[in-house]
């Protein structure tokens, strides 16, 4: 069913986040942590993506989780003891930020006993997603923007009913770590250079193979044949079954579009990337934003 068909629409109440990778670019740190609770300024990583998710609209959060990933769990769950403790000495700003995360959303969570890859994490929560389209947020991608950046790609899915990705320009040296488009501009809300039809995706290709300078980051709306077409491929970079060669299957029978998105992208998984996320965040907050300024100002660099 290749064309301009618009598919049928359904709301997006689901995001999956794979959160089972064993963390190596971040080494020693997340030898007993998950990456997912690296803490930016105050918030671990996933955090982030979860409050996106609820700001896009989103009800449902499923973390596909791996060995040593309890802390994900409890950092989501109720905590009696810290909120009995926050209540008796009157810490009311504090009970009312550790209450926030439990009441935030619906969590539920999958096993994904072995780190087969990212296409395999998602496939995990098949039975959890049902027949209805979803989102998938990498937590270690944190976006900064004033529309969420699943917002931003849940209003072309609105648009057009079918599957979106996240799309960033990134320096030809950078490439190789990302999946890559190729890909036609097309008209869309008044724009002609944020919205692409894709007509091919590359997993990691080498420098100099890449078809553009287009890369996917850690955001995507999924229709629900992504399953089968996970189902079909083989593995692919590094022995693992990649969501992205999924995403060149299911190109054969339904449309694919990929958002430049309006925002900043972070990649927090990787620590010069992490440092500087730190640095913007903590410049943004009203409690530390002056001090915190002040105290760079003095440093002789
Ligand atoms: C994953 C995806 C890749 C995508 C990237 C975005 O790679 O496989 O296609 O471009 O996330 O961050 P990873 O960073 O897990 O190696």
């Amino acid at each position: 069913m290749l064309g301009e068909t618009v598919e049928t629409k359904m709301k997006v109440r689901k995001a999956v986040f794979p959160a089972a990778g064993l963390g190596t670019r971040f080494l020693p740190a997340t030898k007993a942590q998950p990456k997912e609770m690296l803490s930016l300024v105050d918030k671990p990583l996933i955090q982030y993506g979860v409050e996106e998710s609820i700001h896009s609209g989103m009800t449902n959060i499923i973390i596909v989780t791996g060995r040593g990933k309890s802390a994900i769990e409890d950092h989501f769950d109720v905590s009696f003891e810290l909120e009995h403790l926050l209540e008796k000495s009157g810490k009311r700003e504090l009970l009312a930020a550790v209450r926030n995360i439990s009441d935030m959303i619906d969590v539920s969570y999958v096993r994904q006993k072995e780190a087969l890859g990212l296409g395999h994490a998602v496939l995990r929560a098949k039975e959890l997603v049902g027949d209805e389209p979803f989102a998938v947020v990498l937590a270690d991608d944190v976006i900064d923007s004033e529309i969420p950046c699943l917002r931003q790609l849940l209003d072309v899915h609105d648009f057009y009913g079918a599957s979106v990705v996240a799309l960033m320009e990134v320096e030809p040296s950078r490439i190789s770590a990302y999946g890559v488009v190729a890909a036609d501009p097309i008209a869309h809300n008044g724009t002609g250079d944020r919205l692409y039809r894709i007509h091919n995706l590359v997993e990691k290709p080498k420098q100099g193979e890449a078809p553009s300078n287009l890369a996917i980051i850690g955001r995507y709306i999924l229709t629900p044949e992504i399953f089968q077409s996970i189902e079909s491929i083989t593995p692919g970079t590094n022995g693992e079954l990649q969501l992205t060669d999924a995403l060149k299957h299911l190109l054969r029978s339904r449309p694919i579009y990929g958002l430049k998105f309006e925002g900043t992208r972070h990649d927090a998984g990787d620590k010069l990337g992490f440092l500087k996320a730190t640095v913007e965040f903590a410049l943004q907050r009203h409690d530390l934003g002056g001090p915190f300024r002040e105290y760079l100002k003095t440093l002789s660099l």
